[in-house]
């Protein structure tokens, strides 16, 4: 679809590959809605697009993002996520339901609540997932919830022709997030967010299923479909 004078709504716009995916959008014309927890960084975006800035904590529940929305949007960005990386038996309860909250419930609850009007408008849907849904040691509730993201996705595209579905699935990406999570390694080299942000533009436009960033690890997911042993036994060899 052309997103030009369209109602985009960008979840955790307020930092990384979100505040990239507004910035992008705001120059091809869309305009925005943008939601995050922490309203300076929020305004700062909306400052910089022209979009309306809705505060709200979406492992809370969608209901405040929904009572805050202008209009009804032909393009949703479902990106708010967090990750948590160690042991699973180390997990606490909360964690796991934190994690399941905001990566995966409220992206659920909130396309349930906006398909009839993305249908309407001949809209499109866009879930950042990750490279974790094909599964990732050590992230293991992590990668449930990115892979729960993507069957969902892949369910909605069929369920409702009408609308664009896009998954993307990002590898190592150089935002606060990463850093939090304390990544070091050199290869893969995390790629850019404008560069996540790019590609998802193309792919809204397009109309593409499923994007891989960088390209490169689409082998990955290749490897995972056709042979799932043995991408487990080079994952544990390589990581
Ligand atoms: N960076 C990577 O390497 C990588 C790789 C694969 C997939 N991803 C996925 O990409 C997405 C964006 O991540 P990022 O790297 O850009 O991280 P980021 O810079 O930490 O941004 C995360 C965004 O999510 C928002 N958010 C976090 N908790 C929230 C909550 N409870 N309610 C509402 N919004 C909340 C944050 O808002 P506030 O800051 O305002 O709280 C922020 O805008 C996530 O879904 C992540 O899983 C990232």
């Amino acid at each position: 679809m052309k997103v030009a004078d369209r109602l985009a709504l960008v979840t955790g716009a307020s930092s990384g590959i979100g505040r990239a995916v507004a910035l992008r959008l705001a120059g091809d014309g869309a305009r925005l809605v943008l939601t995050g927890r922490d309203p300076e960084r929020l305004q700062e975006v909306a400052e910089r697009t022209g979009g309306k800035a809705v505060v709200a904590d979406l492992a809370e529940g969608v209901d405040a993002l929904l009572d805050g929305l202008p209009g009804r949007p032909a393009l949703v960005v479902h990106n708010a996520g967090t990750g948590a990386a160690g042991p699973l038996e180390e997990m606490t309860s909360a964690q796991v339901d934190a994690l399941i909250d905001l990566n995966l419930r409220a992206p659920v609850q909130l396309t349930r609540a906006l398909l009839p009007g993305l249908r309407a408008e001949r809209g499109h849907l866009v879930f950042v997932a990750s490279i974790a849904a094909l599964g990732v040691a050590g992230e293991a509730v992590y990668s449930a919830t990115k892979a729960g993201l993507r069957g969902f996705a892949d369910a909605v595209r069929i369920e409702a022709p009408e609308v664009g579905v896009t998954t993307v699935l990002p590898g190592a990406v150089d935002t606060p997030y990463l850093a939090r999570r304390g990544y070091e390694r050199t290869i893969p080299r995390p790629v850019r967010s404008d560069k996540v942000a790019e590609e998802i533009a193309r792919a809204v436009r397009r109309g593409t299923s499923e994007v891989v960033v960088p390209r490169w690890l689409t082998l990955g997911a290749k490897v995972h479909g056709a042979a799932p042993t043995l991408f487990a036994k080079a994952s544990r060899r390589f990581g």
